[in-house]
């Protein structure tokens, strides 16, 4: 989709379809007022009648508005004004561009800087009419041998506004079109099966990934992985036919000298179990247990489109978790590259045993901070659901950046507890810890356990089981949490 910003009046621009918002009791936004005016009170006609829906997020389509150069209006309705939030303005933003779309034309114009929501600039509203816009157009039928014919979409969005623009809208317009971009690589990998989404086309993916934006890639292989002593991270890989891969993605935006922000995601291509097999129903799922290397090499794509001064390494340790005369069974111990043994009563429990190998890693890497991404435990789905991924810190300077970033991106974390207490929990009677902790909160010893690999530098983890994907009709990947992680290394970047 191609994005763009127009300095012009909404009754004026030549456009398949503008976009204009109108607040509940009849308030327009000043483009509807423009249209209303040069229509000789036209759509204030349909109001009155009662042609137009007022309710917030509902939309109305009207053809051929007299004296108005569009060929369409699309009508949104955006609430009481002093009401308006940053939830009701995507919302309507992503119904208008749906009505939009389904009316035929290709291109719409979206009058949406003017619709100020509580805590949001300008130049916050344009990315967010670019991300939801990219959202709402994005498919993954690659796979599909013929296409919808009736699938109408946008090819072309331009952000309208009555007013001149300045230098932060436009590019505030340039970046969200570049994060948009490294949201839906995010998808499409979480989308591909794990047949086609091996840790080898990961590791192919980043290559492509550092050839097309020039930052190194480097992919270890077995033998580098077992001479550095990664024998938590290689127990899950032995069941599995398909080679480990571990890759390290090097961006440098800024001084030599600055310490990097790393990123590391968990890359279990597909994750059956082991010989705790999972049991059949919606197994299909775990194709998306990637989804955390999957958000790693999308934030690459983001900031390297932008090309944000700012150094960031992303690992991502990749493999299969299979059953086979070969796996790693319970009860087995293995010494994890920290040198630290773990007993392993679940090979189920495996995201926190690859996961512990590429933290010890990072620290070769002298962080700035350290942030993991994983679809780590069923128990953070049970805790909050959909709508916000579990976030666990050791520092509250850095839980409360990713707060205040996920917020104004609209990529919600929660804070969750890593108190000492819960350790008790893992506590093994053959090995320095246990890879489980039973069933109460499974999501706070999970992180628990990663803690024990992660004290030497300022740390956050993100539990991503119930927000990297969507299961059900509209099955498929968020994308999720790449706006958070790009959100806040731009905020790095501008402090
Ligand atoms: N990848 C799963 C977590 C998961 C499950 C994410 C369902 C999203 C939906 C992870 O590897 C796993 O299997 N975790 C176990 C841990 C348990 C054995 C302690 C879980 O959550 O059941
Ligand atoms: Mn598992
Ligand atoms: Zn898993």
């Amino acid at each position: 989709m191609e994005f763009s910003l127009k300095h012009a009046s909404a009754d004026k621009v030549r456009s398949a379809c503008v976009i204009v918002g109108l607040y509940e009791g009849g308030k327009w936004t000043p483009s509807g007022e423009a249209v209303d005016k040069a229509s000789a009170g036209y759509l204030g006609n349909l109001l009155k009648r009662g042609d137009i829906k007022t309710k917030a997020g509902a939309c109305t389509l009207v053809h051929s508005v007299p004296d108005v150069s569009a060929a369409r209006i699309v009508v949104v309705g955006l609430g009481k004004p002093d009401e308006l939030k940053l939830k009701t303005l995507r919302e309507a933003i992503s119904g208008a561009l749906k009505a939009a779309a389904a009316s035929g034309a290709e291109e719409a114009t979206l009058f949406s800087l003017e619709w100020s929501a509580a805590g949001t600039s300008a130049s916050d509203r344009a990315m967010h009419s670019v991300l939801v816009a990219s959202d709402g157009e994005y498919r993954f039928d690659h796979l599909k041998s013929k296409k919808n014919d009736q699938d109408r979409r946008l090819k072309k969005l331009v952000i309208g506004a009555a007013t001149r623009l300045s230098a932060t809208e436009e590019r505030a317009v340039t970046q969200a079109a570049a994060l948009g971009s490294g949201i839906s690589l995010a998808k499409d990998l979480g989308n591909l099966p794990s047949n086609i989404c091996t840790p080898t086309y990961l590791a192919q993916c980043a290559r492509e990934l550092g050839k097309r934006h020039k930052f190194k890639v480097t992919v270890l292989e077995r033998k580098e992985l077992e001479k550095l002593g990664m024998g938590s991270f290689l127990s899950v890989t032995k069941g599995s036919q398909e080679p480990p891969k571990f890759i390290v993605m090097e961006y440098s935006g800024a001084r030599k000298k600055e310490k990097p922000v790393v990123l590391v995601g968990k890359g279990i291509t597909f994750d059956t179990g082991g010989i705790s097999l999972k049991p059949a129903a919606e197994m299909d799922e775990m194709k998306y247990d990637m989804s955390g290397a999957g958000s790693v090499l999308g934030t690459f794509e983001a900031v390297a489109g932008m090309k944000l001064p700012i150094n960031v390494v992303g690992l991502v340790p990749a493999c299969e978790n299979m059953p086979s005369g070969t796996a790693t069974k319970p009860g087995d111990i293995v010494t994890s590259m920290s040198g630290q043994t773990i007993e392993i009563l679940n090979t189920d429990a495996e995201g926190r045993l690859i996961l512990c190998d590429a933290l010890t890693y990072a620290e070769r890497f002298d962080p700035a901070a350290v942030i993991d991404i994983a679809t780590l435990t069923g128990a953070c789905v049970i805790a909050l659901g959909h709508v916000a991924t579990g976030m666990y810190a050791n520092q509250d300077d850095l839980s409360a950046e990713l707060e205040s970033a996920g917020h104004a991106i609209w990529d919600r974390v929660w804070r969750m507890p890593l108190w000492d207490d819960y350790q008790e929990q893992i506590k093994s009677p053959f090995a320095d810890m246990a890879n489980i902790g039973g069933r109460p909160a499974g999501s706070v010893t999970a992180a628990c356990f990663l803690a024990r690999f992660a004290g030497k530098y300022p740390w956050a983890h993100l539990d991503i089981a119930g927000t990297a994907w969507k299961s059900g009709r509209d099955k498929g990947s968020t994308g999720r949490p790449v706006p958070l992680l790009t959100a806040f290394l731009m905020r790095r970047t501008a402090g």
